[in-house]
């Protein structure tokens, strides 16, 4: 089954209120409403607004970066999938690397997250992947099938609104990317989890993204294998000049 190409820019705790509105105009002008490829950006949480606004007459989904595993209740400073949702939000990332590793996000949290987040009618991009010396102590598919463990939540009707991303830790703004082969071993060993978890059917159509230090240079060949159906990217996902040849490079 055919796999629409998924460009996603994660663009963290960077910009600010204008040159996201503005990044989001030229994300907007370059994708317009082309089928070919899914786009989707994530802003912070205080720009998610403005960047909406701007992104209007195109198809590009607005996604963000975190959400808290519970509808409501007394937990300052947080955001549940609801609120995003009411803000125009349609899809969240689950589990990246640096909600793990800097702020101490366990498996557990991410199930929640997961869950709720689904049942706000969000769809949600799962991120896993090992650290450097989980991959030198042999430990990478292990972890992932650890980390994939989040969506045996998932309902069969909400198999449609999931996908993955595989961002190997040691990859990720540091400038070394997997090689293209390393990034098809991960992404196959995904799918094989993910079948194992919600059947062979959802194994074939849920998107997994590569992220880490994807770039111009080196997008179309990780695109190319065939597990790889779109990429997250971060840094160079800042400025059109550098993410625009990117989306190119998903014009299969
Ligand atoms: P870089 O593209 O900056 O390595 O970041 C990848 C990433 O973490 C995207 O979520």
């Amino acid at each position: 089954m055919a796999r629409t190409p998924y460009i996603a820019g994660n663009w963290k705790m960077h910009l600010t209120k204008r040159k996201a509105s503005a990044l989001a105009r030229d994300v907007a002008s370059q994708q317009g409403q082309a089928s070919h490829r899914k786009v989707a950006v994530f802003p912070t949480f205080v720009h998610l607004d403005h960047v909406r606004r701007n992104l209007k007459g195109s198809n590009v989904i607005l996604g963000a970066q975190n959400c808290f595993g519970k509808k409501e209740g007394a937990f300052t400073g947080e955001i549940s999938p609801y609120m995003l949702r009411d803000m125009g939000v349609k899809v969240v990332l689950i589990g990246h690397s640096e909600r793990r590793h800097v702020f101490g996000e366990s498996e557990a949290m991410l199930f929640d997250k997961v869950k709720i987040a689904l049942r706000a009618k969000l769809d949600v991009m799962l991120c896993v992947g090992e650290t450097l010396e989980e991959r030198e102590g042999g430990q990478t598919f292990k972890v992932l099938a650890r980390q994939l463990k989040a969506l045996k939540v998932v309902k069969p009707t909400q198999i449609d609104r999931v996908s993955v991303a595989y961002e190997p830790v040691w990859a990720i703004g540091t400038g070394k990317t997997a090689t293209p082969t390393m990034a098809q071993e991960a992404h196959a060993e995904c799918r094989r989890q993910i079948a194992g978890i919600l059947g062979e059917q959802a194994a074939a159509t849920i998107p997994i993204l590569y992220g880490g230090s994807v770039k111009a240079a080196n997008a179309a060949d990780l695109l190319a294998q065939t597990d790889v159906d779109g990429a997250l990217v971060g840094g160079a996902s800042l400025s059109i000049d550098d993410f625009g040849p990117i989306l190119d490079a998903a014009q299969h």
